[in-house]
């Protein structure tokens, strides 16, 4: 048996109570969208020593939410959760999925939102290993997904298309981004726009890796493309002239 001073009892209500507390916390931060699962899933994150705090929403989308969250260290990170309730994520996600070798279809819903996850964080991570500019993958489990957080004290960095001046350097970098992604880590991220890159002190950051297809997709091709003519035409329409698609789809195909 276990005899307590009185204090300690105290002592040991009181951090019960601070426990509590937290996990109210939690919940209140998380909000309702998330179903118990998610809740569990997101403390078994914080359990491991991965996520010491939830901050707030930094944004909130139809498939995903993605939190500010502190690592142990406080360090920033982003924790991005996928909504196993979006009816549209359903519909958008079994084309991709399906012609990717690495990923065996599954009829089971929620799953295949786990397998989104796990194939968001995989792509990211062969994208930071040949030195694509992307967050660096820190963790994933079930349908969350923790990374560098891309910004400033809780601020996200501005994606491209928020921009007030946009220059052909970013369109570079961007370019040589693809190259890489391509001929080294052997993918195509396949929903490229200004939509899916921030810009943080004048170095771009891609991001949203979920469909990011191999290049032996029997699509590639055409994801290749699309990704460079919605960045060709985001630069035009800025008034900076950049080279035609063909021009460039032959440069990143160069090795
Ligand atoms: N690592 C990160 N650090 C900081 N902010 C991030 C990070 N990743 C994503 N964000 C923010 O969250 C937003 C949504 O992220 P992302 O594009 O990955 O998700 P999504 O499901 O495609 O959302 P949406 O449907 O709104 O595009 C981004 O536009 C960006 O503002
Ligand atoms: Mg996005």
């Amino acid at each position: 048996m276990i005899i307590m001073w009185k204090n300690d009892i105290t002592k040991e209500i009181e951090k019960k109570r601070l426990k509590i507390r937290k996990d109210e916390d939690l919940f209140e931060t998380v909000e309702e969208v998330f179903d118990t699962r998610t809740l569990m899933a997101l403390y078994r994150i914080i359990n491991k020593g991965i996520i010491s705090e939830m901050r707030g929403v930094v944004k909130s989308g139809k498939e995903s939410r993605v939190y500010w969250a502190k690592d142990k260290n406080d360090n920033d990170i982003a924790v991005k959760i996928y909504l196993t309730s979006s009816m549209e994520f359903r519909k958008s996600i079994f084309q991709y999925i399906q012609g990717d070798p690495r990923f065996k279809v599954v009829k089971d819903y929620r799953k295949m939102i786990y397998t989104w996850a796990q194939k968001e964080y995989k792509n990211l991570q062969i994208a930071y290993e040949v030195n694509v500019s992307v967050p660096k993958p820190i963790y994933v489990y079930e349908n969350i997904l923790v990374m560098e957080f891309i910004g400033e004290n809780g601020v996200p960095a501005p994606l491209l298309k928020d921009l007030s001046v946009i220059n052909i350097e970013l369109f570079n970098q961007i370019i040589d981004a693809i190259k890489k992604l391509y001929n080294k880590a052997k993918i195509i991220h396949a929903d490229l726009s200004e939509y899916n890159i921030m810009v943080r002190n004048n170095k771009i950051y891609i991001i949203d890796f979920g469909q990011a297809v191999t290049i032996e997709h029997p699509m590639s091709y055409e994801f290749l493309l699309r990704d460079i003519k919605n960045i060709v035409r985001f630069f035009r329409k800025n008034g900076i002239d950049v080279p035609d698609d063909e021009v460039i789809i032959k440069w990143i195909k160069e090795v």
